[in-house]
């Protein structure tokens, strides 16, 4: 299956969710997440993140990222449709340490 990782907290830049067969993300406040029952393993949305911040959970050392997404993907409500992403995303591109600060 595939993740969301840090980079998409405060970017949330949504192409992601236009391109889902299955609709499969789920929104927080500042980042999207993937529920890994519903995903079908297709990639499709991978090369669509503009910031690089989508994963398959085949990488090494992704695991709290497995289990955020997991959890986040039962609470946050599913969303089909891109939105705006926030005013400030281009500036908090790569920005570090942003699930520690920013996280929401
Ligand atoms: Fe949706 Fe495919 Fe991405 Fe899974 S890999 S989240 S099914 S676009
Ligand atoms: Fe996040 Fe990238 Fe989707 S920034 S919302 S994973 S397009």
């Amino acid at each position: 299956t595939y993740v969301v990782t840090e980079d998409c907290i405060a970017c949330k830049h949504m192409d992601c969710v236009e391109v889902c067969p299955v609709d499969c993300f789920y929104e927080g406040e500042n980042m999207l997440v993937i529920n890994s029952d519903e995903c079908i393993d297709c990639g499709v949305c991978e090369p669509e993140c503009p910031i690089d911040a989508i994963k398959s959970d085949s990488e090494s050392g992704l695991e709290s990222w497995v289990e955020l997404n997991r959890k986040y993907a039962r609470l946050w409500p599913n969303i089909v449709e891109k939105g705006l992403p926030p005013a400030n995303a281009k500036a908090m591109e790569g920005v570090p340490n942003k699930f520690r600060d920013l996280f929401s």
